[in-house]
């Protein structure tokens, strides 16, 4: 049961139970009052009845009287009996403007009171009988205690109103916070909360926003930094490659020239000799261009990255002949080169990472954009990460936020943060030994990083 409607329930509960002791205190306040009230008008009547009766009667006709004064009194009756208990005259209590209901009467009514007097002629043998009626009291009585218990519930129900307002306001902070720290927790660091409201959910709300701002502070900054490393490390691989082909290069070109012309001497041995150099020599130089095309993506970019994605899998087709790769590439009009740097990179290293752990039949390597970004996607058909007999090779499903220590290796990690450079979403999933599927999502058009 959620919060609000416990705190309504046991509010609730709270006036109902007030509401019903209020109702019987009431009641037997009231009960009490009725009895005094019948008590005090039926001794009073009493008294004057005895005194009347002692010193004025003389004849029927004074005694009708002392009878038809009791016509409409509130709380007593009278009667003239004669002495075969037949009722002679009888007064009746005046009529009530508004009774009470039958249950309210049953419940207030207190012992009926009787008075038999007798009257001192003995020709006239008759005595005036007094009974007590508590319903023009009820009645009365019942029109305070029915007023008292409709404010007592309007009250209530006021109360009610303003707790359930309350409540429902609560709610709604509570609902806003939990999908402010959802949007969090997805990676959204520019979610901020209205600081408006009550104090107590405004402190709430400014400490959130404080935490958000920290938060999207420290991710511009690493990723600043991470853009850092990123151009560093591009600069270095470029420095090493020119010196490849720069220092390494112009030296196999002069072992090529030096075996051909050692070919020259005319001997057959240093024909042979010259040969085999000079194929060896032609094997170094396959491996620097392919050194040298895996340290230069950028290069590679040049043509754009489709080619230089089907330039991967023919470098790695030609290695491994029986290794079939599927390309599927459908690439957005404009693709900033980050995007294309970031694409290339994971595609390259997810295929060697197929190759050199899972011993795969068939690569499927497919890029598309799309409206949730430019996607990149490689599965292998391989042993799978438990397979590949890594040391820490447990299966994973990495989103882009976790660890990078998950696969413990520089690969995984690499990809990882590209791709959270460019606020990205990345998962590597083992398909239970059935081989790997590594899927980045990179968003297009990203926000300008604030100057
Ligand atoms: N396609 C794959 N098939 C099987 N195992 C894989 C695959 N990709 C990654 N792995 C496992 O994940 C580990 C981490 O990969 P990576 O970070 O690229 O490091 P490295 O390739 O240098 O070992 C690998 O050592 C391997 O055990
Ligand atoms: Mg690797």
């Amino acid at each position: 049961m959620s919060l609000q409607l416990r705190v309504i329930g046991a509010i609730a509960a709270l006036l109902i139970l007030s509401l019903l002791a209020g109702g019987l205190m009431l009641s037997i306040h009231a009960h009490s009052l009725v009895a005094l009230e019948v008590r005090t008008a039926f001794a009073g009547a009493r008294q004057s009845v005895s005194d009347t009766l002692r010193s004025d009667v003389e004849h029927t006709v004074t005694l009708r009287q002392v009878v038809a004064s009791f016509q409409g009194q509130r709380h007593v009756r009278a009667a003239l009996v004669n002495e075969t208990g037949k009722v002679i005259v009888q007064s009746q209590i005046g009529t009530l403007a508004e009774p009470a209901p039958d249950w309210f009467v049953r419940a207030m009514t207190p012992p009926t009171l009787t008075a038999r007097i007798p009257i001192a002629l003995p020709q006239y043998p008759c005595v005036v009988v007094l009974t007590s009626d508590p319903r023009s009291e009820i009645a009365e009585v019942w029109g305070h205690v029915r007023d008292a218990f409709v404010i007592m519930l309007l009250f209530c129900l006021a109360t009610m109103i303003v707790v359930g307002l309350a409540a429902a306001a609560a709610s709604r902070f509570l609902r806003r916070f939990r999908a402010a720290l959802m949007a969090i927790g997805g990676g959204d660091y520019d979610a901020r909360m209205d600081e408006g409201g009550p104090p107590e959910f405004a402190d709430l709300a400014r400490g959130f926003n404080h935490m958000a701002r920290q938060l999207s502070d420290f991710s511009r900054s690493n990723r600043q930094l991470y853009a850092q490393v990123q151009s560093t490390q591009e600069e270095e691989r470029a420095g090493i490659a020119r010196d490849l082909h720069d220092e390494v290069g112009p030296y196999l070109f002069a072992i090529q020239v030096d075996a051909k012309a050692v070919a020259k001497t005319g001997t057959p041995e240093a024909t042979r000799l010259s040969q085999s150099i000079r194929e060896a020599v032609g094997h170094i130089q396959e491996h620097v261009r392919a050194i040298l095309r895996q340290l230069r993506p950028v290069t590679q970019l040049e043509f754009g990255l489709e080619p230089a994605i089907a330039d991967i899998a023919a470098f790695w087709s030609r290695r491994h002949p029986a290794v079939h790769f599927a390309l599927d590439i459908a690439l957005p009009a404009h693709l900033p080169q980050a995007h294309q740097e970031t694409a290339y990179r994971i595609v390259q290293e997810s295929v060697s990472n197929a190759l050199r752990h899972g011993a795969p039949t068939r690569i499927a390597i497919a890029v598309h954009g799309g409206p949730d970004g430019l996607t990149v996607t490689v599965e292998d058909d391989g042993g799978g990460v438990r397979a590949s007999g890594s040391p820490d090779s447990s299966p994973v499903t990495s989103p882009v936020t976790s660890p990078v220590t998950s696969l413990g290796q520089a690969g995984i990690a690499g990809m990882r943060e590209r791709i959270g450079a460019l606020k990205g979403q990345f998962e590597v999933q083992d398909a239970n030994g059935r081989g790997v599927r590594v899927r980045a999502t990179l968003p297009l058009a990203p926000e300008r990083e604030p100057a």
